[in-house]
């Protein structure tokens, strides 16, 4: 596959998947789309990746949602194709079994806010700027932003900013907890880096099925959400991690998670 809108940098650890359309404040076509798809497929097959970190290349943009030049003309087919393209991407990081940290350096609108908030973790610049704006061009939210929005937000917000399609910035984000963490724009990097190496000194299994229980948690009934809990808990009661967290602790000494 040939890459001409995003970077892809591996390093120590942390996989980083940078929207690189700039000009166009990192809007996604078909095309960024699948090779974010493809990008995440690699993050999840390397053992050597622990934390994947998702962002947009320059200052001002994260993403500014779906490419509107390639809606222009779209039949009903069309349409519902590009939503469950986009679906499917937010699906895979969702899936991946790993940390994925969105590092919001700008706007995130539209499709940028539910590609955002398919990530399990949103550290936002100052300047950020967040919402839903699709209501202004005659359309809904299509990758995910009906559903995921009001599960962090609760219905009245969500319906409040598909509504309106006004714009939130970085701190009245954090305060309905859509963001986890606002720092300065020259900060952005270093927070995010800090955060995905701590991360990645924790017990990955714990961290996967911490993951995978807490995204199901909204699918699921009480009930079953608690015996698979128990389940989870049985599972990693058996790992070496948890043997090595245990041996770490009366030992005084920071543990070496392996992932087994
Ligand atoms: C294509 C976009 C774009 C987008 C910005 N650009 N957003 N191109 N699709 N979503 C382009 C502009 O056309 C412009 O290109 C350049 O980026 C800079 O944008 P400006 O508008 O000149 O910048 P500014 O005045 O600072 O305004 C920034 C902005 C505005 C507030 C973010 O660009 C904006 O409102 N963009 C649209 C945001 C939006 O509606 N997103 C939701 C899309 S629908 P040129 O060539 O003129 O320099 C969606 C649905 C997802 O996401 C689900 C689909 C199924």
């Amino acid at each position: 596959m040939e890459f001409k809108n995003t970077l892809y940098e591996k390093k120590e650890g942390i996989a980083t998947v940078i929207i690189n359309r700039p000009k166009a404040l990192n809007a996604l076509n078909e095309e960024t789309l699948l090779e974010i798809s493809s990008r995440i497929a690699d993050a999840k097959q390397d053992e050597n990746v622990k934390v994947i970190i998702i962002t947009g290349a320059g200052d001002r943009a994260f993403c500014a949602g779906a490419d509107l030049n390639m809606m222009k003309g779209a039949t009903a087919y069309k349409g519902m194709r590009l939503s469950q393209i986009g679906q499917k991407v937010t699906r895979e990081i969702e899936d991946i079994g790993k940390p994925v940290i969105a590092v919001i350096n700008g706007y995130a609108l539209g499709g940028g806010l539910e590609l955002a908030m398919a990530c399990d973790l949103r550290i936002a610049a100052e300047n950020a700027q967040m919402g839903q704006p699709e209501v202004n061009v005659g359309l809904i939210p299509g990758w995910g932003g009906t559903q995921r929005l009001p599960r962090f937000v609760g219905k009245g917000k969500a319906k409040e900013m598909i509504f309106t399609g006004k714009r939130i910035d970085a701190k009245t984000a954090e305060q309905i907890m859509l963001v986890n963490l606002v720092v300065p724009l020259e900060q952005l990097k270093s927070a995010a880096k800090e955060l995905a190496q701590d991360l990645m000194n924790k017990p990955p299994i714990a961290l996967q099925l911490t993951k995978q229980l807490i995204n199901n948690s909204t699918e699921t009934d009480l009930k079953i959400g608690l015996t698979n809990e128990a389940e989870a808990f049985g599972v990693l009661s058996s790992t070496e991690d948890f043997k090595e967290g245990v041996s770490a602790f009366l030992e005084k000494r920071k543990p070496q998670y392996q992932g087994k």
